[in-house]
């Protein structure tokens, strides 16, 4: 079964994990390995072979000297090379779908979702390319005119995280293509199958369409290689998505250099349930979001918010649903199965740490919280009752399946617990009533960058802005305008007049 997946994918036992351009992977083998991991058996799939500071020093020499030449190429163009991208990703959909979930243990569907959410930014990328505008001013000065430019930045590093370990780069990488910039992926040291996989099926696209490369690789055995990027004056931008605590450290060293970082951080997302809640959409809608993905996702519900005068029916019905849940928890690759296991061991640690610590603050675990007793890293996705918003473990992300049930009175009271927490990507709401939907939405409601009515928190379009406020980081990545995280802007002035009128009417006389 794995070996059939890699095989579809040209992957072997033992890989490559540097891109170096000009249709060269790197043949170093004294830099390191990632052993890829099957986190449903914890037995090896197959090795990726680190990047050597030579490897390193080639990349970014050919990305520089790549980048003169794709800068000057119509953005259209560009446009192009990714929508050959894209194509090649809808034929090789089922097989990268299939590795994700393998490699990182979401089920099949989510995988094969992951995949689709890369197709969908590059269409998104595509027509993008046309659309790179700036705004024309009209100068206070006579026979004057002004106006912005977008131009590429320069090489994009981007840093990805194991539970999307494909589609975060896809973002970047495609958005970042169009805007004519070459880019640099480190991904997760947990996902290098997939990494390696995706580089293979879009380099190949752009090498059989006759472009040139503007995606680079690089596989770190630790974290050297991985600083000597954030720390590089020559990546003016990092886009980095991972947890708080080391998007913190990159934040710092990107600014220490000024370069610009774009971070995607920790979530500490809640839904609120109130009187007139629909509970045939909110249910499902509390399980996908806290359970899906394993509790894996940056958008996973972690905080459910609810009336008390509904307060019991929830806790029954979803209980109710975890339990049928738990009939299919199991080898991801079997589209059957609704959730697989944890990515590691240290997961399964994390979470049954953080069941203990609810317990000792006097939460009551109404379902699941254990490991299940078989090869992998499976649990038991637990809700949580009897804390208190403010609790240390409520406030902070477990990146596993646990649900902290509270109770509120009045939906100000809800709306303050919803924003009381360190972190500030994703909210949600359900409601039938038009006032409570508005006040969550207004400017004195959510402080979150995502904000939902009658959805739940996890599942974004890629449209959309993604990205949150506080602890997330702030930055913003996929659709809306988020394209512009990855040019610079110019305005320029053009005198086209016989004088040379100063602004703010300044006389400067010779
Ligand atoms: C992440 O968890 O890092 O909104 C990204 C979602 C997905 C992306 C999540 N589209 O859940």
């Amino acid at each position: 079964m794995s070996a059939d997946i890699l095989k579809a994918l040209g992957l072997g036992a033992s890989n490559s994990g540097t891109y170096l351009g000009h249709g060269e992977w790197s043949a170093t083998t004294d830099a390191g390995v990632l052993r890829s991991v099957n986190p449903a058996t914890n037995a090896p799939i197959a090795d990726v072979h680190a990047s050597s500071p030579a490897d390193y020093e080639t990349v970014v020499a050919r990305a520089q000297a790549a980048f003169k030449v794709w800068r000057t190429m119509p953005a259209p163009r560009r446009g192009e090379a990714v929508r050959l991208c894209g194509e090649a990703l809808r034929t090789h959909k089922d097989a990268l779908g299939s590795l994700v979930a393998l490699e990182m243990g979401k089920s099949k569907p989510e995988g094969d979702g992951e995949v689709q959410e890369m197709i969908d930014i590059a269409d998104f990328a595509v027509g993008q390319s046309r659309m790179l505008y700036g705004y024309t001013m009209h100068s206070e000065r006579p026979g004057h005119r002004m106006y912005e430019q977008w131009h590429p930045i320069g090489l994009v590093g981007i840093i990805s995280a194991f539970n999307f370990p494909v589609a975060v780069w896809a973002w970047n990488s495609f958005l970042a293509a169009i805007c004519g910039d070459i880019c640099i992926w480190k991904p997760s040291n947990k996902t290098p199958l997939t990494a390696v996989a995706s580089m293979r099926i879009c380099n190949e696209a752009l090498a059989a369409g006759g472009f040139p490369d503007i995606f680079f690789l690089i596989n770190d055995a630790g974290t050297e290689l991985a600083q000597r990027f954030v720390d590089d004056a020559r990546i003016p931008l990092i886009s980095f998505t991972g947890s708080t605590q080391v998007g913190r450290t990159v934040g710092e060293r990107v600014a220490r250099r000024m370069g610009r970082s774009l971070l995607e951080l920790g979530g500490n997302n809640a839904i609120i349930l109130d009187e007139s809640a629909d509970l045939k959409l909110a249910i499902p809608g509390i399980v996908f979001g806290a359970v899906g993905t394993a509790g894996q996702r940056c958008t996973t519900t972690r905080r459910l918010i609810v009336h008390a005068s509904i307060y019991d029916t929830v806790l029954a019905t979803l209980t109710k649903a975890y339990r049928q849940v738990e009939g299919k928890i199991g080898d991801p690759t079997d589209p059957a199965n609704l959730m697989g296991p944890l990515n590691s061991k240290a997961a399964v640690d994390a979470f049954l740490a953080a069941i203990e610590k609810a317990k000792a603050a006097g939460g009551t675990v109404v379902t699941g919280g254990t490991a299940i007793d078989r090869p992998g890293n499976f649990v038991l996705p637990a809700i949580v009752t009897g804390l208190e918003n403010s609790d240390a473990v409520v406030q902070h992300e477990t990146f596993a399946p646990i649900l902290y049930v509270m109770k509120y009175t009045t939906i100000d009271e809800a709306i303050e617990m919803q924003n009381g927490v360190p972190q500030g990507l994703s909210s949600s709401i359900f409601t039938q009533n038009l006032k409570v939907a508005e006040q969550f939405l207004s400017a004195a409601g959510s402080d979150c960058g995502i904000a939902n009515v009658n959805i739940g928190t996890s599942g974004a379009e890629i449209g959309g802005a993604f990205g949150g406020e506080k602890e997330t980081g702030g930055g913003r990545e996929s659709g809306s305008d988020a394209w512009k995280a990855y040019m610079r802007r110019q305005t320029n002035t053009i005198n086209y007049s016989d004088a040379l009128p100063l602004a703010q009417g300044i006389k400067f006389d010779l």
